[in-house]
């Protein structure tokens, strides 16, 4: 007998899972784990940690390792134990009991798709599975079943028209301009301004130091042995909190003059640093809407172009219907200013059309959970309920159900 059906929306950044029915999601936790490796040549996991708190204590050997590339599942291993973590430790119930709906990139290959309808039927024996893709989520939490999704993630900026219901693959444009990059962009930016990035694990004590004066603390004396990519891991988590707190996008294109005349937001470090930051503010972003100011010779779309050429390669009849129903998704899009610049940049860019976002502004932390969300609400809709692939299915015709039953 069957019970709640589960909901997970694992991205390249986070992993986001709860019970369908629900208005947000039960758990939402770095989808980089960490692992140790202990073969000869240091390969072979002998231990996966998914736990946030735990890998963020410094162990020895400890590798940070990504499951996912191009926002396709890639390294199966660390996919398994973040679903192991889940089921045992957050959901706590048994992977029989549920069917499961899953997000995947409108890009996802037939192989991994295969695979993952394999894996979650034949080692998690789940009752029943379905597949769906972000966009299609991201419109039914929006009542709409037309629309044009920007969903600006970790790894890339993607626009995808869902014309009723389905996705439009030849209208589908992506831009790596998204969190990734701006993370990079900033720890560029601490480069350039010699500030340290110094991560708690490594600070014994600090001293209050005034504005703009060398930070004054003391190393711990014993460390474990630290891999270079658990310690990037952590300085990004720095990043992470500058970002939210520091960012700015411009509203119009960048400009010294105006972003002079930026409000400097004061930001302290973990290590005592502390500084103000002004046309920083504006200059580290502005890359997403100006790619040719930073990225000269370099073919990268910005985020305004990404939704034009999408909206663009679609029928010209459902084009006016696009633009006015533009849902903005994803955890890049919460930069402060975002939603304003692409309104103000897709305005000037298409004169006479009537443009709407659709923002969620009351509350912005809930686009991040968009495609979450719209699984939670399809999952629980009555007529989906034939979408569903069953165990009996799946035995009867093989993992490449997953092509007919979910589009
Ligand atoms: N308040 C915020 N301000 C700025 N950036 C943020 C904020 N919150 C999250 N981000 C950034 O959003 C990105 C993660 O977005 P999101 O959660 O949509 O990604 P994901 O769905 O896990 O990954 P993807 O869709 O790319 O596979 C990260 O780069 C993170 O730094
Ligand atoms: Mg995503």
């Amino acid at each position: 007998m069957s019970q709640g059906a589960l909901v997970f929306d694992i991205g390249s950044f986070s992993v986001r899972a709860g019970y369908a029915g629900e208005d947000s999601p039960e758990v939402d936790f770095p989808t980089s784990i960490g692992a140790v490796l202990d073969g000869e040549d240091g390969s072979t996991t002998s231990k996966f940690y998914v736990d946030p708190n735990i890998h963020e204590i410094p162990q020895e050997n400890m590798e940070a390792v990504t499951t996912f590339r191009d926002g396709m599942i890639d390294n199966w291993e660390s996919f398994q134990a973040i679903l192991d973590y889940t089921y045992t430790n957050l959901i706590k119930s048994r992977p029989s009991l549920h069917p499961v709906l899953m997000s995947e990139p409108a890009w996802n290959t037939k192989e991994k798709r295969e695979r993952l309808t394999e894996l979650m039927f034949e080692h998690y024996n789940i009752p029943s599975f379905v597949l769906c893709k972000s966009a299609v989520l991201c419109t039914i939490v929006n009542g709409r079943t037309t629309a044009l999704i920007l969903d600006s993630g970790a790894a890339y900026t993607t626009a995808t028209p869902v014309i009723d219901g389905h996705v439009i693959q030849q209208g589908v444009v992506r831009t790596p301009l998204a969190g990734d990059f701006i993370t990079l962009q900033c720890r560029e930016l601490m480069k350039e301004l010699n500030v340290d990035l110094i991560p708690p694990y490594m600070i014994s004590s600090k001293e209050v130091v005034p504005e703009g004066a060398p930070a004054n603390w003391k190393k711990k004396e014993e460390l474990p042995q630290i891999t270079q990519s658990w310690h990037d891991r952590v300085c990004n988590s720095i990043i992470e909190e500058f970002k939210k707190s520091v960012l700015q996008v411009s509203s119009t294109a960048y400009h010294e003059n105006v972003a002079a005349k930026m409000p400097a937001v004061h930001y302290e470090f973990p290590n005592g640093y502390n500084r103000k930051f002004g046309v920083e503010r504006l200059k580290v972003v502005e890359t997403l809407f100006n790619p040719s100011k930073d990225l000269p010779g370099e073919t990268v779309l910005g985020v305004g172009e990404v939704v034009l050429k999408s909206v663009d390669s679609c029928d010209s009849k459902i084009s006016t219907k696009l633009h006015s129903n533009i849902i903005v998704a994803g955890g890049n899009s919460l930069l402060q200013g975002f939603t304003d610049r692409l309104t103000k940049d897709l305005s000037n860019k298409t004169k006479n059309t009537r443009l709407r976002l659709i923002a969620n502004e009351l509350a912005v932390e809930r686009r991040r959970l968009n495609a979450w969300r719209g699984g939670s609400t399809m999952a629980s809709l009555p007529a989906f309920q034939q979408s569903w692939i069953s165990k009996q299915e799946y035995e009867e015709q093989g993992k490449q159900c997953v092509e007919r039953k979910c589009p």
